[in-house]
């Protein structure tokens, strides 16, 4: 996934609310900022992201059948977290990375997301 430009997409969210479910999701280029991982926060760490995965993702009725474990052996698990590290770029930081009008959703915002399930 890219690093967006933080005030390119500032534009493109005052012309298309859409961008809005990009910009709320974190890109791979601030992975090592953004934990804790998934829409829900429920995985800590890289390493626990890259385990996931290995062992064939989660256990649920709608998985899709193509996803199976990976078999990667520890080294392998370390390269690729190495790897997701290496995308990722200086932290945005600094006024100019705060959002400061009005988002244009159209959905309301969840206030206590970190105590509430899916
Ligand atoms: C070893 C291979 C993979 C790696 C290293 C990887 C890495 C990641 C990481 C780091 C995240 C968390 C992003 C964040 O929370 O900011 C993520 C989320 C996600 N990945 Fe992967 N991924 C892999 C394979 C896949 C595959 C095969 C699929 C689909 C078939 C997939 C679909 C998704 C989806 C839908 C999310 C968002 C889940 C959520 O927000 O709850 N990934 N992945």
């Amino acid at each position: 996934m890219m690093n967006m430009d933080m005030r390119l997409m500032q534009e493109r969210l005052k012309q298309d609310p859409v961008y809005v479910e990009m910009f709320a999701a974190a890109g791979y280029g601030e992975l090592k900022q953004t934990a804790p991982y998934m829409h829900n926060g429920t995985v800590a760490t890289l390493e626990e992201v890259v385990a996931f995965y290995n062992r064939g993702g989660g256990d649920d009725a709608n998985k899709v059948p193509r996803l199976k474990p990976l078999a990667l052996s520890r080294e392998e698990q370390a390269d690729l977290v190495a790897f997701l590290e290496a995308l990722c770029g200086d932290p945005l930081t600094g006024p100019e990375h705060v959002w400061t009008e009005k988002i244009p959703a159209h959905y309301q915002a969840i206030e206590n997301w970190r105590d509430v399930r899916n």
